[in-house]
């Protein structure tokens, strides 16, 4: 069909959401799935009704504003969207959805897979085995602490902060969040609301980042909120690098103040802080959050059913501007 719009697809897709928009749309793809430079998006984006990318692609305000007048559409293939300059896009008048829901549950059991890796010493155990350095079970070898039964503070209680609450739940643990808004009692379950997330913190025996990225939330987790943390406290983080200031992770890894850190994204990612690969007390994962086939589909899908609603005259179900 020779009228089909231009989707200009940044990275690699699953292979079920390629053969859905391949079978509504003209697809210029990415197979070997470099990270494209801004030059290269905008080359790709030439001619292109829209385009769908990923978070790794910054799509700045400068990139923005060269887009090419063809482009009326953004479809993120991700929940965030930080890496999009949204009121740049709001002031060219391009529509921009993402990926929500779909992927609460994958990133909630890595942040519960991140808190029992970090409290129970998962990497040194594993290293241990595979490196025959395992020399015999003892009362005292690779003690880790418990989770079951202790606080666990949520910084962000949107859909996935819920979702790691209710699984918290499962190992008896008392509940203790920060959001912008408080949640109606029925979505509490009995979680204690703190208005201020610093007075949430001494309260945090685990404490999981669920809150956006983007600047207003831009290294919250520095030198000053560790130091209110309880001694030996645990600190995992599903949602951005970029709320963690590194170098005071680091040092409060390093000098016992935190028992050990789960972290599946970083600032600068994939050129993570090198110092983490030397703690044995960090448990690192490579933004697995969102990577399984069932999610990556649904999150593929959900994008299309973007596109095809703009493309239909219809409204965005996912539009973030
Ligand atoms: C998202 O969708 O924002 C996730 O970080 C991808 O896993």
């Amino acid at each position: 069909m020779p009228n089909k719009p231009v989707i200009f697809v940044t990275r690699n897709l699953p292979e079920a959401v390629t053969q859905r928009l391949t079978a509504s749309y003209e697809a210029r793809l990415n197979p070997g799935d470099a990270v494209l430079s801004a030059e290269q998006v905008l080359k790709g984006a030439e001619g292109a009704d829209a385009l769908l990318v990923t978070p790794t692609d910054k799509l700045t305000a400068e990139l923005i504003g060269k887009l090419p007048a063809s482009v009326r559409m953004i479809a993120t293939f991700s929940v965030g969207y930080e890496h999009i300059d949204i009121a740049a896009a709001k002031a060219r008048g391009l529509p921009v959805s993402n990926t929500p829901d779909v992927l609460t549950d994958a990133t909630a059991d890595i942040a519960l897979l991140l808190m029992l890796g970090a409290a129970r010493r998962a990497y040194e155990g594993e290293r241990a085995v595979r490196e025959a350095t395992w020399k015999s079970w003892s009362t005292t070898y690779m003690l880790g602490t418990h989770m079951t039964g202790k606080r666990l503070g949520i910084f962000g209680m949107g859909r996935i902060g819920q979702a790691v609450a209710k699984r918290a739940r499962a190992f008896d643990m008392q509940i203790h969040y920060y959001n912008r808004r408080r949640l109606p009692e029925h979505l509490e379950h009995g979680a204690v609301y703190h208005p201020s997330a610093d007075e949430m913190l001494p309260y945090c025996d685990f404490l999981s980042i669920n809150a956006p990225g983007g600047p207003e939330t831009y290294h919250w987790l520095n030198a000053a909120r560790i130091a209110r943390l309880p001694d030996h406290a645990i600190v995992v983080n599903t949602a951005r690098g970029g709320l963690v200031d590194d170098t005071a992770l680091i040092a409060a890894l390093r000098s016992g103040k935190l028992f050990a850190a789960g972290l599946d994204v970083f600032e600068g990612e994939p050129a993570l802080n090198p110092e983490y690969r030397t703690l044995s007390n960090a448990f690192l994962l490579p933004h697995l959050g969102s990577a399984t086939i069932e999610t990556r589909n649904a999150m593929g899908f959900k994008a299309l059913d973007n596109l095809d609603a703009f493309f239909q005259g219809r409204e965005l179900p996912d539009r973030v501007v």
